[in-house]
């Protein structure tokens, strides 16, 4: 496995193989690995994984989480090599960013709402690095989690509005036995909070499998069933169509419903589609 740490040996890797990105911000985890195992799918025996690896302070909003976000780096490293991983890209903050930075990359309509709306910048933090890292590492396809649903739709938008020629996976949304998504933030949950996360997915799917038509109906399902979760307190619940991310009043067959909880100061998203 190469390592590659500064932008100019990233651009100097010249590659005549089919290159398939899995960006991330490290804290590696289960989901992550199956985002590297498709990635490898993708790529074919001859072409080149590539993870990124780097924790973007432009998409933390003032006084969130960046300096106490997990960084195990040598876990990490270790991780990707038994991943099968070809170029693992980990610079740092000063590589990626000029002081006297004054270009980035702004969506201005999916951006507004959800988690948007709950984190002013931060999507335009994902989007401008997002947006780097496709220019120094020029893959062929990138990969990204149904998890975080419009971070995903997002990033697609800003491929499309930007001619950005590389292909967009999407790989579903991978849970722990008792449905609880992956995610690196779940290490910051006390034990009693981690008993009760799993309240999120029961909601999710409790309110798919309704069969109401009426949005309103399918929140009220959800936020009946995290209401059983003392230790849960509700940031937003929605049903929005899967495209333009705006609210539903009927559930169709390009639904979505995403929620966000805290539990403690730790946030979590989940989603799930409906109709
Ligand atoms: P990070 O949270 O590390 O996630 C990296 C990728 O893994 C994202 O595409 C995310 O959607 C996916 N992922 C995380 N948990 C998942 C799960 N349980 N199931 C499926 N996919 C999952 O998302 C980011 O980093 C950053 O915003 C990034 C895109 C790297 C830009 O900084």
């Amino acid at each position: 496995m190469k390592i590659l740490t500064t932008v100019a040996q990233a651009q100097a890797q010249l590659h005549a193989k089919r290159r398939v990105l899995v960006p991330t911000m490290g804290a590696l985890h289960r989901a992550h690995a199956e985002l590297i195992r498709v990635a490898r799918e993708h790529a074919g025996r001859n072409g080149e994984v590539a993870v990124s690896i780097f924790v973007n302070p432009l998409q933390f909003e003032p006084g969130s989480d960046f300096e106490r976000y997990p960084r195990p780096e040598s876990a990490d490293e270790e991780f990707c090599r038994n991943a099968g991983v070809d170029l693992l890209f980990r610079p740092s903050v000063a590589e990626m960013y000029a002081d006297n930075r004054s270009v980035f990359v702004d969506e201005s309509s999916l951006a507004n709402t959800l988690e948007g709306r709950s984190r002013p910048g931060h999507f335009r933090g994902v989007c401008t690095v997002v947006a780097k890292l496709f220019n120094i590492l020029s893959p062929d396809a990138a990969l990204f989690g149904e998890k975080d649903f419009q971070q995903l739709a997002i990033v697609r938008r800003m491929l499309r509005d930007l001619n950005f020629k590389i292909g967009i996976v999407a790989v579903p949304t991978v849970r722990e036995e008792d449905g609880l998504a992956y995610s690196s933030r779940n290490q910051y949950l006390s034990v009693q909070e981690r008993k009760q996360a799993p309240v999120l997915y029961k909601a999710l799917c409790a309110a798919a499998n309704a069969g109401k038509k009426s949005a309103a109906d399918v929140v009220a399902i959800a936020r009946e069933i995290i209401r059983e979760a003392p230790l849960a307190a509700i940031d937003y619940v929605e049903v929005v169509d899967a495209e333009n991310l705006q609210p539903v009043e009927r559930v169709g067959l390009n639904s979505v419903l995403l929620l966000a909880v805290f539990f403690g100061k730790t946030r979590l998203i989940d989603n799930i589609r409906l109709g």
